[in-house]
């Protein structure tokens, strides 16, 4: 059933990852939209719960590296989001970067192929430049990962794309840094964290000199891209990859910070320029996605996410409960149910009762 005159809407999607970050949000938006989704989440982070979810998906509680051809039943599109998500957890123990970003991802798409899916939406990652000073990188830019994380998701991307035919047609949608509201939070993104440390501690602390670049991209605005790519005439995104986000939206970190402190009267800055730290920098272009979209709007700023997460974390018992902020960062989310014994040596659930 297409709504509002779309005829591309009223897909039947199959979400991975829905229970995560971006994809507590992705998957409502889809809903709304008008597609019927179903999620594919093993729920890693089903305890990691901000706000509510305001529409409750259809969910196969699953293991990636689980799925089967029966999974791919009467979908018309996968909307891959489902992975480890960061440096940090890629270099915990790397053979699960592997197993899930990679093997499993590619393993998805094969299963989709036969399984005669038109599209497929990867989510990948501007991480993938690496260090990158001197230039700004587009889509044919050589690739220079230097993480477990980042290389899984070049390699992932370079697979997934070799499976590219006249009937099926996978994206790579490369993100910047993701930001903003979520019901299944992150405070482990970069702008995120620089809110939340303003928050907690009354101060934005900075670790390093705060040069290096980063393109920004709020959740909302991340959901209504993988839409708009859902959505587009076949010739448009087939087999492409598109950096996702818009020039006006790299900045520098010390930038980003002291949108934070602008944001939030009475919060210091506190550059602290350790040696050692993380200097890792890309500058991105987005003229790809800016011509292949021209009608698509980019809604969020950087100084109205700042706002929306402030107002939301003031009011939420948060400010308290950020001590423990485990529950928002992903690794150390990950390392307590390992100590817990509820996640094994495989980074699997040891009790499927137990599992959300
Ligand atoms: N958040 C960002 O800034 C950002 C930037 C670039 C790319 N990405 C990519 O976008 C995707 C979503 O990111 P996110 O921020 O929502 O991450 P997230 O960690 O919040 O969510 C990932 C979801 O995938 C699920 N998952 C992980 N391994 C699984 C497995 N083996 N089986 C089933 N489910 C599994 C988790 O349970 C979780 O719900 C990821 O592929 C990530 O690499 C994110």
């Amino acid at each position: 059933l297409a709504v509002g005159g779309n005829p591309m809407s009223g897909q039947r999607v199959l979400v991975t990852g829905h229970r995560g970050y971006i994809g507590s949000v992705l998957a409502p938006s889809l809903v709304r939209a008008g597609h019927e989704v179903v999620g594919l989440d093993t729920g890693y982070f089903d305890a990691c719960t901000l706000i509510g979810d305001e529409i409750a998906v259809p969910t196969m509680s699953c293991d990636l590296r689980d799925v089967s051809a029966a999974h791919m039943s009467g979908i018309d599109a996968v909307v891959h989001l489902a992975a480890l998500s960061n440096d940090p957890i890629g270099n915990l123990e790397p053979r699960w970067t592997r197993q899930i970003n990679v093997e499993a991802s590619v393993r998805l798409a094969q299963l989709a192929r036969a399984a005669g899916v038109r599209r497929f939406v990867f989510s990948s990652s501007c991480i993938m430049y690496g260090m990158s000073e001197a230039n700004v990188v587009d889509e044919m830019t050589p690739l220079n990962p230097r993480t477990e994380y980042a290389r899984s998701k070049a390699d992932a991307e370079r697979a997934i794309a070799q499976l590219a035919d006249e009937r099926f047609a996978p994206t790579m949608l490369r993100n910047g840094t993701v930001y903003g509201l979520s019901p299944r939070m992150r405070l482990d993104t970069v702008f995120n964290s620089l809110i939340a440390s303003a928050v907690a501690i009354g101060k934005v602390v900075v670790h390093g000199d705060g040069r290096p670049w980063r393109p920004v991209v709020h959740v909302q605005d991340v959901a209504d891209a993988f839409r708009a790519t859902l959505e587009a005439p076949p010739e448009t995104v087939a087999g492409e990859i598109f950096n996702v986000g818009a020039d006006h939206l790299n900045y520098r970190i010390i930038e980003l910070a002291r949108i934070v402190t602008d944001a939030m009267q009475g919060t210091e800055l506190d550059v602290r320029d350790e040696p050692g730290v993380d200097q890792r920098t890309y500058r991105a272009t987005f003229g790809k996605w800016a011509a292949a979209f021209p009608d698509f709007k980019w809604r969020w700023t950087p100084t109205d996410g700042a706002f929306e997460l402030r107002d939301r974390l003031i009011r939420h018992p948060l400010t308290a409960a950020l001590a423990d902020s485990e529950r928002w960062v992903r690794l150390r989310w990950l390392r307590r149910l390992l100590a817990e014994g509820r996640l094994d040596d495989d980074l699997r659930w040891t009790d499927v009762l137990a599992a959300p």
